[in-house]
């Protein structure tokens, strides 16, 4: 029986290929397929376009896509106004702090509003940030994002014990004291009255103010290709591609204003840093910091939320490696998943460096008010 059926089915396959075979879609020739286009031009030629007609970005599932893109114009600047001239006078003030310092102190333009230092003075474990371009950051602020408001940011950094250690409810009284101030605040405000709220208002104008300039990655992106070389277009399809930086680091910025896991969590002491768990409480939350901008970059060492790192190299050799566990360093939490060994040459990590230094702008020149001095 099985033979007899076996036969059957040979002999109605046979049928079918001699009824295919005198179809005329098979008498005639088969096209050949059509071979996939290799793109044999450099990558500055793919580059000399549109940067949203650039190579096809590579993006992690789940990712917002957002393309990097040149520096917009602030919405903070606008004719110097009284109230941005109060709030810088008080950025630079000294006697605010019980301590005698400013937010200049740390802040200071002349190191692209840092301090240059791996932890700021004063017993904190954390790096100071640059604040160019912080209007952006609206409801993302310190590094684990837990000012909302830039009233909260600016209140805790003049009253904590570990940056200014002043008091709000004293400073106006002290600030009235000082020839100077009352004359600015009548100017800013229409009254001399000098309040907690004024202050934070003056400072908040001030330093939203506060913006990069120009770089030859922005010249680029507006069709200057020349303005960056061979190696650092290298390093901006690298960032974008195999390398995967844009997945968090993007927008006109290079941050997606959220907040990610990246170990290296073990600070100066030996401790490690909850990071966004101290703002949120939620487990999840535990060692995520905010994805830092990255113009001018090159120009604020150390790195990390705890200055741990200390040149660029380091940071992309870690990022190649999957973030390691190296010397002391631990991880707090989990590891993102966006995280892994990306096998990048050496070459290709120069690259990327070469790439960063192409979003430094000019140091800043500002001068201290003549009343601070
Ligand atoms: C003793 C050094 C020190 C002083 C003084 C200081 N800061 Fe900071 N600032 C820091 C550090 C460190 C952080 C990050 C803290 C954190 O994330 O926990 C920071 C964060 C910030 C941020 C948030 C930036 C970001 O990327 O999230 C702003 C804005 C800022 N400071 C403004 C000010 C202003 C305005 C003053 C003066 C009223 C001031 N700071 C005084 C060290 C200082
Ligand atoms: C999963 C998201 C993510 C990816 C992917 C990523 N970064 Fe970051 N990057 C961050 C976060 C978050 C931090 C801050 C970490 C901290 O302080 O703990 C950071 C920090 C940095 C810093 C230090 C900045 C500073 O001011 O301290 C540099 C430089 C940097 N990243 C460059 C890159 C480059 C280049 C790539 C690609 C090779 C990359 N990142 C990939 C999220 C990411």
């Amino acid at each position: 029986m099985k033979y007899t059926k076996n036969r059957y089915g040979l002999y109605i396959l046979l049928l079918l290929l001699g009824s295919c075979s005198k179809s005329p879609v098979a008498d005639r020739e088969e096209p050949a397929p059509e071979p996939v286009p290799v793109d044999l031009r450099s990558t500055r030629e793919k580059y000399s376009t549109a940067i949203t007609e650039c190579p096809e970005a590579e993006w992690y599932t789940g990712i917002i896509k957002r393309e990097l893109a040149e520096l917009p114009a602030n919405p903070h600047t606008g004719p110097s106004s009284s109230v941005l001239q109060l709030g810088k006078t008080l950025f630079f003030e000294k006697r605010m702090g019980s301590i005698q310092n400013s937010c200049s102190s740390c802040h200071n333009p002349a190191k692209f509003w840092t301090d240059g230092r791996k932890v700021a003075l004063g017993g904190g474990v954390r790096n100071t940030p640059s604040i160019e371009n912080a209007w952006y950051l609206k409801g993302h602020l310190f590094h684990d994002g837990r000012a909302t408001t830039y009233a909260d940011q600016i209140t805790e950094a003049i009253e904590s014990p570990i940056e200014m250690d002043g008091d709000l409810n004293i400073i106006p009284w002290r600030l009235s004291q000082i020839p100077g101030y009352i004359a600015l605040f009548e100017a800013a405000y229409g009254s001399s009255t000098i309040t907690r709220e004024r202050i934070l208002d003056a400072l908040e104008v001030y330093i939203k103010s506060i913006h990069s300039s120009e770089t030859a990655f922005d010249r680029f992106v507006r069709g200057d290709y020349n303005a960056l070389t061979d190696q650092q277009i290298e390093g901006l399809h690298l960032f974008r591609t195999k390398a995967k930086c844009i997945n968090c680091h993007n927008g006109p910025f290079f941050t997606d204003l959220d907040y990610h896991n990246l170990g290296y969590a073990t600070n100066y002491r030996g401790s490690l840093d909850n990071g966004c768990q101290e703002a949120t409480g939620l487990e999840a939350d535990k060692g995520k910091f905010r994805t830092p901008g990255l113009r001018n970059v090159a120009n604020t060492a150390p790195y990390w939320h705890n200055g741990e790192i200390g040149t660029l190299e380091e940071v992309i050799d870690l990022l190649n490696r999957g973030m390691p566990h190296t010397g002391r360093q631990r991880i707090n939490g989990r590891l993102s998943p966006h995280i892994r060994p990306l096998q990048l040459t050496s070459d290709e990590q120069q690259a990327i460096v070469a790439f960063l230094n192409a979003l430094s702008s000019p140091e800043p020149h500002v001068v201290a008010p003549d009343l601070t001095q």
